[in-house]
């Protein structure tokens, strides 16, 4: 697919406060007055909603693995036909809360199915449609789960309740794209208070990507 927009995706394991971060990065692009939106699966498509509340039920514990990157990629697929790739066709930036390296940790990685098999699912769901940048917030198993614990407001889902060896393999999966793809992907260490982690992402959106994005809007 060819777009004049600026695709950015967010990622990291649980607790490494992309939401936090995010609400920042919000306000950062609003100061900018460039086309933005951002977003996050399912992204109130209530098609991908419903496929979701299947995927994250807790109730749901004999969910298969493949029956989870499924649906994964069939949410991804029509969160992306509905809302990404018509604000990208208009040259808008967008920033999507999670993306397919989710799966290929999540599913790939931590669940055992295989990087490569969750890889192609993907590939299919999405025509091939990658991020031109990731920011990827990398933060210490343990550090994120004693944050979701703390953290009294927020739903306690399904993969949250996975235990720490799962969460360490998500964090290697994502160190491992990193490692082979550091064009597109900025590890940020999300170990430290949120102020700092904040900082650093804007950084990096000021420094590296906001004159790649201008220039992109303006052609
Ligand atoms: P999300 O609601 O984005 O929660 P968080 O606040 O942690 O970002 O994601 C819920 C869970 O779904 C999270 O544990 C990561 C997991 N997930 C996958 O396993 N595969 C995927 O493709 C996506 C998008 C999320």
């Amino acid at each position: 697919m060819t777009s004049t927009g600026f695709f950015i995706t967010l990622e990291g394991g649980d607790g490494a406060g992309k939401t936090t971060v995010i609400g920042r990065v919000r306000e950062y692009l609003q100061q900018q007055k460039r086309p933005y939106l951002v977003t996050r699966e399912p992204g109130g498509i209530e098609i991908a909603e419903k496929i979701r509340s299947i995927i994250l039920n807790p109730a749901h514990t004999a969910m298969d693995a493949r029956t989870e990157a499924l649906l994964y990629a069939a949410a991804r697929s029509q969160h992306l036909a509905e809302v990404v790739e018509p604000a990208l066709q208009q040259g808008m930036i967008v920033l999507c809360d999670r993306f397919v390296d989710s799966s290929l940790v999540y599913q790939g990685n931590a669940r055992g199915l295989g990087v490569e098999a969750v890889r192609s699912i993907n590939k299919f769901a999405t025509g091939g449609l990658a991020p031109d940048l990731t920011l990827y917030l990398d933060v210490d198993p343990e550090v994120g789960l004693s944050r979701i614990s703390a953290n009294q407001d927020r739903e306690v889902n399904r993969l949250d309740l996975e235990s720490l060896a799962f969460h360490r393999k998500v964090r290697e999966g994502y160190l491992a794209i990193a490692a082979e793809e550091p064009q597109r992907v900025v590890v940020l260490d999300a170990n430290r208070p949120l102020e700092s982690v904040e900082q650093d992402v804007l950084q990096v959106l000021k420094d590296r990507f906001l004159k790649d994005i201008g220039d992109n809007l303006s052609n």
